[in-house]
């Protein structure tokens, strides 16, 4: 799939070369793109617009990447001063995915084409098109690796889950794909949420601060397992579960006796630890390829040339309509793996996770 898509990325840039800028063929002004990204507090989105940036740049696109700093009103204005300034697409990694459409319409009267990044934008029908990543499969990665590192017999282990952000979309589906997998084992007592707190809404973590969840993890700790270990943690996304781990560690783990713990994003920070053998396991989501994706749907948009390529147009339904899809696939990553995978694959260099 991603071999097919890059051949067709190929081609666009091929024909994007050719059409029409024949003063300057390798230099075309295909105008402006803006980037409104999240935040920069956790590292993937940096490498989400860096790598958009030189891909845009490489196509004859100039762009204007903002990031917001997970505040909501200052993404709004973001995205306004982009249209203000005359964007020809925009491309959005939400904040709040459901607060975005009063803005959005306004793109939409300027006939500005917006691609949903990683999140989906929710309420609208001002979006074109969703790139993101398996999304329930992140979810069945994490609860698989648990339920094979715990292994099937032994009696009742105890787990505790964590989710990600209620505003953004994602979340649900990391937690639901987690839960479609650990639910039986929940229902048969073979896993035990001891603290009781299973719902979304109770396990979820504003903003995916990683504070929040330590702050949570700690409060666990004494009211729940006082005189217990807790064997297992879902953790939607390695910031979470680097707040976790500080909890664990304070609240008298040893760093080499850590439950089994989950992550999402590769984040080199949680790479480390899996080499050490602290966190289990991460789900790496290849943003170079995410990239890709989006700069070849606003090349077709912009240009008219070819058309975006999508393979779901069914799972993501964002109240409004059901919007056409490029889902990626993730990988999940343990120590077992992470040479190959990371270090091999060019994500990393060996350096850099051993520094
Ligand atoms: C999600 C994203 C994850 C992770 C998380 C926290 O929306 O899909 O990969 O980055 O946000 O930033």
């Amino acid at each position: 799939m991603t071999r097919r898509f890059t051949a067709s990325l190929v081609l666009v840039l091929a024909l994007a070369g050719c059409g029409g800028d024949t003063a300057d063929v390798s230099a075309p002004d295909r105008g402006l793109v803006g980037l409104a990204m999240p935040t920069q507090k956790s590292e993937r989105w940096i490498g989400d617009g860096e790598n958009m940036q030189s891909q845009f740049s490489l196509l004859g696109y100039k762009t204007s990447l903002q990031y917001a700093d997970d505040d909501t009103g200052v993404q709004v204005s973001q995205i306004q001063q982009m249209i203000d300034d005359g964007a020809k697409a925009l491309v959005v990694g939400a904040i709040d995915g459901t607060k975005l459409k009063d803005v959005l319409g306004r793109a939409a009267a300027a006939k500005i084409p917006v691609i949903s990044y990683d999140r989906l934008i929710r309420d609208t029908n001002d979006i074109s098109y969703y790139a993101t990543f398996d999304n329930f499969k992140v979810g069945v990665m994490q609860a698989t690796y648990i339920v094979e590192t715990l292994g099937r017999g032994g009696g009742a282990r105890s787990l505790e889950l964590f989710a990600g952000s209620a505003d953004d979309n994602n979340a649900t589906f990391f937690f639901n794909g987690a839960m479609s997998v650990l639910q039986p084992y929940i229902n048969s007592g073979s896993l035990v949420v001891r603290s009781g707190e299973t719902s979304f809404a109770a396990v979820a973590t504003q903003r995916w601060d990683g504070k929040v969840a330590k702050e949570r993890m700690a409060r666990l700790l004494s009211s729940t397992y006082a005189n217990r270990r807790v064997d297992a943690i879902l953790s939607p996304y390695d910031g979470i579960t680097r707040g976790i781990i500080e909890a664990l560690t304070e609240g008298g783990y040893a760093p080499t006796a850590l439950p089994v713990l989950t992550g999402q994003d590769a984040e080199i920070d949680s790479v480390k630890l899996i080499a050490k053998g602290e966190q289990g396991q991460t789900v790496y989501k290849d943003t170079r390829e995410l990239a890709k994706v989006a700069v070849q749907m606003v090349n077709s948009l912009v240009t008219g040339v070819g058309e975006p390529i999508v393979n779901d147009t069914k799972q993501y339904n964002n109240g409004v309509k059901d919007v056409a899809t490029f889902l990626l696939q993730p990988v999940t990553v343990t120590k077992a793996n992470y040479q190959r995978v990371l270090v091999d694959g060019g994500y990393y260099t060996a350096a850099q996770i051993s520094g």
